[in-house]
């Protein structure tokens, strides 16, 4: 039989006992259980979450989200300990872009400049000029002139951004999100014959058919806010649904309404690799310092340039 791991009774307190103890900063993402994002000393979205980590005042950031972002505040915290839940939080954009493979893609383009989203590796976010988030992806983009510019690894948010700024030129890693690309347009059309009244509010990371259907596309924060603008007013989200929790927190009466995936079975608003983290994962790492991220110095040293190149520029 497995060992078991003693944890103590009241998991809440003893995480808030740890943290003072340990001089942690606790950071979350909207995508992660309620109980993390009441604990956290910062939640926000992938922009948010980089700027307190470059801000960060502690011994120890303990990082509740996906590995990209423990590792991009890894390389803006040279010489800090960053902890995470689960190692295993992966992400599929990060996952499905390898850095051997984005090398070669970018060789096929010699001259062109390289924007990525921040969902990618620390050795593709090294053979970047620039890195972005969804909530500021545009003004990335019109920061470059015409020059040409690779955009990885998410496809849909590169049509987006591409529809946005008119440059239909982008050279695109054909990347996407295993959550947001399951929300099916048929069943959302669906849905919003039984809720005329409601707001469609969308991750740019969704299809095309999604996306046309939506009111309002933008960031976790931005979905958030404009959420939080209507409260008497129904909305239908296509994002993760851990972003429930901050609405409600800011609009207890809204109707919130998960888009559905194209079956009922689909558990489509959850993301898997969010998901593995819990409060009891939050207290092992910080009583054992670890699982602890980190980055190989020269490649940090790389990938930090274009990360503060966009903090400086947001
Ligand atoms: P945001 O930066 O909008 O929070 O998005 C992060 C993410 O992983 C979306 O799936
Ligand atoms: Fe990655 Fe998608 Fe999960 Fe965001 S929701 S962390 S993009 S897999």
């Amino acid at each position: 039989m497995a060992p078991t791991t003693e944890l103590p009774d009241d998991l809440e307190a003893a995480i808030l006992d740890l943290k003072r103890e340990r001089k942690a900063l606790i950071l979350a993402h909207y995508y992660q259980e309620d109980a993390i994002q009441d604990l956290a000393d910062v939640v926000g979205d992938s922009l948010a979450l980089a700027r307190a980590a470059q801000n960060a005042d502690c011994e120890v950031i303990a990082f509740c989200g996906v590995h990209f972002m423990a590792e991009t505040a890894a390389i803006l915290n040279p010489g800090r300990r960053v902890v995470v839940p689960d190692m295993d939080a992966g992400c599929s954009l990060a996952d499905g872009c390898p850095a051997d493979d984005f090398a070669a893609f970018t060789a096929q383009h010699p001259g062109a400049k390289v924007l990525t989203y921040i969902n990618a590796s620390a050795e593709v976010k090294a053979m970047s000029d620039l890195i972005c988030t969804s909530s500021n992806a545009v003004k990335m983009v019109e920061s470059f002139d015409g020059a040409p510019l690779v955009f990885a690894p998410d496809r849909h948010l590169a049509r987006w951004v591409s529809k946005q700024t008119g440059r239909d030129d982008l050279i695109v890693w054909p990347g996407a999100c295993v959550v947001h690309e399951q929300f099916s347009a048929r069943e959302l059309a669906r849905l919003k014959v039984r809720h005329p009244e409601a707001d469609v509010l969308a991750h740019p990371e969704c299809d095309q058919g999604v996306l046309d259907q939506a009111d309002f596309v933008a960031s976790t924060t931005g979905i958030i806010q404009r959420a939080v603008e209507f409260p008497e007013r129904t909305s239908i989200v296509a994002t993760e649904e851990g972003v429930f929790h901050s609405i409600r927190q800011q609009a207890p009466n809204k109707e919130l309404i998960p888009a559905p995936g194209a079956d009922e079975s689909c558990a489509c608003s959850l993301c898997p690799y969010m998901r593995l983290n819990n409060v009891e994962k939050l207290y092992l790492a910080l009583r054992d310092l670890g699982p602890e991220v980190t980055v190989d110095p020269a490649i940090a040293e790389r990938a930090r340039l274009p990360i503060e190149r966009m903090l400086e520029l947001s």
